[in-house]
Formats: C-alpha cells, sequence, structure tokens
C-alpha cells in the first residue's frame, strides 16, 4: 500500500476527524479549463481523450495543477459501457451524447451481453493504473460509473432526452424487459467498478443522474435497487484500506433515507438539499457531499464567499461532510472563480 499523503477525502467519507473540509468539483476536468480545450483540438474529439490513457491521464491531472484539490476523478465518462456493448458512441457540437444502434426491442436487449472490462475497456483500467502512478500518492483517485437507470436511459433514448418518453414506455408497457435490461447493466458496473478498484480507483461513484425523472414507487423499483446490488458488490477493501462509494442520485433529496441503508458510504447531494436537514436525516448513517449550486461560481468571488459560509454552517460542527458542488461545473466558469472556491472551502473550514 503506498503512503496517501493527502487522506482527507477518504477520511471524511468515513466520517473520521480532517483538519478541513475535502473539496473536489463534479466535471472539474473538461471544457471550462483553456489547456483542457487544447488538448481536445489536439486530440481530435472526445472519445479520442478517453481512449487513450496518457490523454486521460493528462486531463485528469489539469485541474489539480491548478486547484488545491483534495481528489481526482479518472477522466472517462459513464456511456464508455454502452458504448463497449455495442450501441456506438458519438457527440455533436451542442447536442450531447448520441447512439448509432439505441436500443429499440426485446430482440436489442437480448442480444446485449454483460460488459467484461478486461477485455472490453482496457484503456479505463490502463488510464486508472497510469492516474495512480502519476498521482504518486497526493490525492486519491475517484472512480464512477452511470447507475444502471442512468445508463439505461441513454441507451433507449439514443440521445439526450427531456421526458424519457420511449423508456417510461418501456417501464409502464414492457416492465419485465427493463429488468432484464437493468441486470444485464448492473452486472455490468459491478464488473466495470471491481475493475476500477482492482487497477487502483480508492473511492467510487456511482452518478443517478437521471434517477430523479422518476416516480417514487418506480425510483425503488427501476433505480434504487439496482444500486443497491451494485454497492453490495463492490471490493470493499484494496490495498489494505476501505473503498467508499458516493451514491448521486440528482434530484433524489426525497430518498435519502432509503439511499442510506443500501450499505454506501455517503450521498451526494444536489443543491435543492437542505444540507443541515439532510444531516440530521441520514448524518449518522452515511457522510454528505455537496452541494453548492454550480451558478455560483458564474458569478465570482462576491457571491461565493457568502455561499461557502452558508453551506458549511449549515452542516455544522463535526465530520462526514465533503465539499462538492451540486452537479458539474459549467463551461462557462472563469477557473480564477473555481480556485477561488476551492480555496475558500479550505480557508473558512480550517480548524488549525
Ligand atoms: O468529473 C470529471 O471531471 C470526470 C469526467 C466525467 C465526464 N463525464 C467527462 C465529460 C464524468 C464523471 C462524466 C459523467 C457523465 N457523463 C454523466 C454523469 C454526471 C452528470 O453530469 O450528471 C453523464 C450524464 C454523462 C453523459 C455525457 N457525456 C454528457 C451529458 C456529456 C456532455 C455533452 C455536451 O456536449 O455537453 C458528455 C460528454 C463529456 N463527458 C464531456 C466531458 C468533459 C464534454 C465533452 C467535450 O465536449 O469535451
Amino acid at each position: 500500500m503506498d503512503s496517501l499523503k493527502n487522506d482527507s477525502l477518504i477520511r471524511a467519507l468515513l466520517r473520521q476527524p480532517t483538519r478541513r473540509t475535502p473539496v473536489w468539483m463534479m466535471r472539474q476536468a473538461g471544457r471550462h479549463l483553456p489547456e483542457y480545450r487544447a488538448l481536445r483540438a489536439h486530440a481530435g474529439d472526445f472519445m479520442s481523450l478517453c481512449s487513450h490513457p496518457e490523454w486521460a491521464c493528462e486531463v485528469t491531472l489539469q485541474p489539480l495543477q491548478r486547484y488545491d484539490l483534495d481528489a481526482a476523478i479518472l477522466f472517462s465518462d459513464i456511456l464508455t459501457i454502452p458504448d463497449a456493448m455495442g450501441l456506438g458512441l458519438y457527440f455533436v457540437e451542442g447536442e450531447g451524447p448520441k447512439f448509432r444502434k439505441p436500443l429499440r426491442c426485446a430482440k436489442d436487449v437480448e442480444s446485449l451481453q454483460v460488459l467484461d472490462t478486461a477485455k472490453d475497456l482496457t484503456y479505463v483500467t490502463d488510464a486508472v493504473t497510469l492516474i495512480r502512478r502519476e498521482l504518486n500518492g497526493s490525492v486519491p483517485l475517484i472512480g464512477f460509473s452511470g447507475s444502471p437507470w442512468t445508463l439505461a436511459t441513454y441507451m433507449i433514448e439514443g440521445a439526450a432526452s427531456r421526458d424519457f418518453a420511449r423508456t417510461k414506455s418501456w417501464l409502464y408497457e414492457q416492465p419485465e424487459l427493463l429488468h432484464q435490461l437493468l441486470d444485464i447493466l448492473t452486472a455490468s458496473v459491478i464488473n466495470y467498478l471491481n475493475a476500477q478498484i482492482l487497477s487502483g480507483a480508492q473511492v467510487i461513484q456511482i452518478f443517478d443522474t437521471w434517477g430523479g425523472a422518476l416516480s417514487d414507487a418506480a425510483y425503488y423499483e427501476f433505480s434504487l435497487d439496482y444500486m443497491q446490488k451494485v454497492v453490495s458488490s463492490l471490493i470493499p477493501v484494496n490495498e489494505g484500506r476501505e473503498v467508499p462509494v458516493i451514491l448521486f442520485t440528482k434530484g433524489g433529496g426525497m430518498w435519502l433515507d432509503a439511499l442510506a441503508k443500501t450499505g454506501c458510504h455517503a450521498l451526494g447531494l444536489d443543491w435543492t438539499v437542505n444540507l443541515g436537514d439532510a444531516r440530521r436525516r441520514v448524518g449518522s448513517k452515511v457522510a454528505l457531499q455537496g452541494n453548492m449550486d454550480p451558478a455560483v461560481l458564474r458569478a465570482g468571488p462576491a457571491a461565493i464567499e457568502p455561499e461557502v459560509r452558508r453551506i458549511l454552517r449549515s452542516f455544522g460542527d463535526g465530520s462526514g461532510h465533503v465539499f462538492n458542488l451540486g452537479h458539474g461545473i459549467t463551461p462557462d466558469v472563469d477557473p480564477k472563480h473555481a480556485a477561488f472556491f476551492v480555496d475558500t472551502v479550505h480557508r473558512l473550514s480550517n480548524t488549525g
């Protein structure tokens, strides 16, 4: 086991005391950084960046060179899994992700095979290995996956969607077919995340970006149950250290109690949740991560400082808080604002 010079993220996720509140930003690597845009132009497109471990490694480290972050997050995408299953991922500028062969019928689901990460996504595990080597124990590396439900929405819609009309038709008209797909995705996500852990990912986050689009009953049946299966099948300890798991359902504030019972270590919160209330509800079971509205970063220091202070006060004293945004940083944020945000979290939370 290599020693970790800054283990404050892992400590906070395990609700152990830290000198100051650790902070990282969802989507911290990406288009708000000019050095990212330059490398992407050189690489040609986003998927080339992801599929070349040297580039994925370089992009992962870019935000750490600018900001005093307490974690690195693997540079990749949640849609690598459906891409590896043969759906043909591509991106259209300004329109987001698309699939050449979205799922349209039962036959399409029956022809899917559970992902074999060692064979199908070696570029991801190679990137993890390389990033760990380059980080050299400075901060922990977060690996991630989409939740089975969120992956299913992209695979069925074939593109970003406002209302998930096709996916919800499956849900209400052929629920067994959707369950069949979710079973395959759950096995794939488990295989993928365990491969990331064995390659060196020290924390895992599951992005359930579209869980909040479900009705209360459907959320339990089609998203939470599958995340629960993932959580209970992940390698719990690697390199002699616990591997904390963070579940993030965007728009999932009303399901925190159920999420906290899955066996995960922490819950990611979007900005609609009152952090203090969330702590009173589930803070004795899990750590909490979040939850500043990313729009505050656009506004600059005069807005950032009071907002960071308010969120730290809302959580209150004691351990178990990881500062983050309530969703990904947007491409129009000035890196100076992001740097000020990270430093402000550290300065205002420092207990000496
Ligand atoms: O957080 C990080 O820095 C790690 C990298 C990361 C990316 N995507 C890089 C990326 C992570 C963790 C993701 C997860 C992801 N991808 C999610 C879940 C998180 C969330 O935001 O809710 C989702 C829903 C996706 C699917 C996806 N991939 C979308 C919607 C987009 C944006 C398309 C667009 O044009 O806005 C992508 C592409 C993508 N993934 C980019 C980055 C940096 C932008 C690609 C580019 O144009 O350079």
